[in-house]
């Protein structure tokens, strides 16, 4: 078990976990056509081998010798465009975790801690003093996680999956 940054070799097999993965965090009730919408708009192969390019974004995997990648993280370097998401942040400068995603049978492993903890190491490097996310307000086991791992509820914010737009919290942590 092991977390690693992701090469463009990766793209197809991420994008096969995000999309396995992805429906776990929606609220119940979220449309099965808006998700396909999102994981093929978002989420494809095709979007994986430009994020591993993109020099402001890393995406982490971790994996294990006999069922290869169990999780993934993507992390987002710069400040929120979002006018409402900087006011919430009080740390600066700061590093996004845009998507955090670990197999199901993989839950409660510590997969997932694996990966926010290099995900935390990786901001500290980036000279970053605070680290910030969305959750969905419906996901109580990722607000959880997220406390576990030094995060707070400081604002919301709006996510758009399809043609529906579902409320978040903004979690920050201070690194
Ligand atoms: C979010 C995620 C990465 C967390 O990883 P994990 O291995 O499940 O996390 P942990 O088990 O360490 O922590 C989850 C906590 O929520 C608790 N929990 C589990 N199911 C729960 C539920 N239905 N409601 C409330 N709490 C729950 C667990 O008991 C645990 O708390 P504890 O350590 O105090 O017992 C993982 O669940 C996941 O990939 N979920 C689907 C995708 C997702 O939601 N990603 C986040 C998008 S923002």
């Amino acid at each position: 078990m092991s977390v690693r940054v992701a090469t463009v070799a990766d793209a197809h097999e991420v994008a096969q976990l995000a999309a396995q993965t992805f429906p776990l965090a929606c609220p119940p009730g979220t449309r099965s056509e808006d998700i396909e919408h999102f994981i093929s708009n978002v989420l494809s192969a095709r979007n994986f081998e430009a994020y591993v390019a993109d020099s402001a974004r890393a995406v982490l995997v971790d994996e294990t010798a006999d069922s290869g990648l169990i999780g993934y993280a993507m992390l987002v370097s710069g400040t929120p465009a979002d006018p409402d998401i900087r006011a919430a942040l009080s740390q600066h400068p700061t590093l996004e975790i845009s998507k955090l995603y670990v197999r199901p049978t993989e839950h409660g492993s510590g997969a997932a801690a694996r990966l926010i903890s290099s995900a935390l190491s990786h901001a500290r490097e980036a000279g970053c003093t605070g680290a910030w996310l969305g959750v969905n307000q419906q996901n109580v086991r990722a607000q959880k996680f997220y406390a576990k791992h030094g995060f707070e509820v400081v604002g919301t914010k709006t996510f758009v999956v399809g043609v529906q737009t579902h409320d978040d919290y903004v979690m920050q942590a201070r690194l």
